[in-house]
């Protein structure tokens, strides 16, 4: 099944809450999702075996990778579960999932005996500080970096570390990330900055271009380009001289819409074609209204096809302004 840039869907990326216990200012601002914020109530939440049907049927027409996002997700109570419907679908290839780190000391070792296979932390800053303000509600640094131990203990490797560098903020560590994490089990991965959303006040001087980035870490130590692991992976890989690898995600720079085979469906069940989307097809109501999975397949199936999203590469000053749903609601 293609959609109109003949693009087959491959992934789907669950978010399984729009809530986190960070306020990330790139993504959940405090001025905006402060104590007022409407999140979602409990019972315009999809359950386990509602998500666990939907991803049968997205596997059906042609998924074979799961991600579970947030919000944070590990935040949703119980996710082990979920993630053990989910490990026993047949022709799903690859489940993985995307945390914050800030709940991996309790969870990481539930995580992975449920069936998680791959893991990847967000970890923006080394310095205690930068790390405070960057999550801006305090976490400390060293509780993600017991998290992502505890990880590594339970048997996740490798474990990919996402950094999302902003300019004057954390880029004078990019190169330090890379020397002290990259190696067999630890893949860091340097993200551009990007204007998902409307709360971030996001500018493109903000942005630091991944070729800045693979600049500044070349500078200290040698870094060869290394293939695709797969069509329409986001990263650009590099191997490091002193062993391991490391990525950049260049999604402002040099978008990567051409290969995009990502779906993502949020927790209240609505889908969206792309991060930058402005609308998505609710599935909550006909999914409680007792539709079959026919009928779920075939409206799944009119949205794919008629997708022609490609927001990374059309990007100008009129749609940055328009209005794009947010990260925390419809996953990284
Ligand atoms: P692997 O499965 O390990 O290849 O990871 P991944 O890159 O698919 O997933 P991950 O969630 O780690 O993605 C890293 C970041 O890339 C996300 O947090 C987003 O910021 C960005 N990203 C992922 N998918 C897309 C996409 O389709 N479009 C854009 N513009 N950015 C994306
Ligand atoms: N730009 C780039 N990445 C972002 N993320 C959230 N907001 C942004 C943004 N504005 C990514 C972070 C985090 C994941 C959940 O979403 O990488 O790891
Ligand atoms: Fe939470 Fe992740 Fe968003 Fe930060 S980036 S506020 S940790 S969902
Ligand atoms: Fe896919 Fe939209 Fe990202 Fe382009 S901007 S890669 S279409 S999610």
């Amino acid at each position: 099944m293609l959609d109109r840039l003949q693009r087959p869907l491959r992934d789907l990326r669950l978010s399984v809450t729009d809530r986190c216990n960070f306020r990330c200012g790139y993504c959940m601002p405090k001025e905006t999702f402060g104590r007022g914020y409407d999140f979602l109530p409990k019972d315009r939440i999809l359950t386990f075996e509602e998500l666990a049907r939907i991803s049968r049927i997205f596997i059906t027409l042609g998924v074979e990778k799961i991600r579970l996002t947030g919000g944070e997700p590990t935040m949703r109570r119980d996710i082990e579960r979920l993630i053990e419907q989910l490990a026993a679908i047949d022709g799903l290839h690859d489940l993985t999932l995307t945390t914050n780190g800030s709940l991996l000391v309790e969870k990481a070792a539930a995580l992975r005996s449920a069936g998680l296979r791959r893991l990847t932390v967000s970890l923006d800053s080394i310095c205690e500080r930068t790390f405070a303000a960057m999550n801006d509600v305090n976490f400390p640094l060293r509780r993600v970096l017991a998290g992502i131990d505890a990880a590594l203990a339970a048997g996740f490797s490798p474990i990919k570390l996402n950094m999302v560098v902003k300019r004057g903020v954390n880029d004078t560590e990019v190169a330090e990330m890379a020397q002290r994490f990259s190696g067999p089990d630890l893949i860091v991965r340097f993200i551009e900055y990007m204007d998902v959303g409307n709360s971030n006040g996001w500018r493109m001087a903000d942005v630091v271009p991944s070729s800045e980035i693979i600049a500044r870490i070349g500078a200290k130590m040698p870094l060869t380009p290394l293939p695709r692991n797969y069509p329409g992976e986001t990263a650009l890989r590099y191997r490091l001289a002193q062993g391991g690898e490391i990525g950049v995600i260049a999604s402002v720079t040099q978008p990567f819409c051409g290969n995009c085979t990502r779906a993502r469906l949020t927790a209240d069940g609505t889908l969206f074609t792309c991060l930058f989307a402005t609308r998505g097809t609710g599935f909550f109501d006909v999914l409680r209204a007792g539709a079959s999975d026919d009928d779920l397949r075939e409206k799944i199936g009119s949205v794919w096809k008629a997708r022609d999203d490609r927001y990374s590469e059309i990007r100008s000053s009129k749609t940055e302004r328009a209005p794009k749903v947010e990260m925390s609601r419809v996953g990284g």
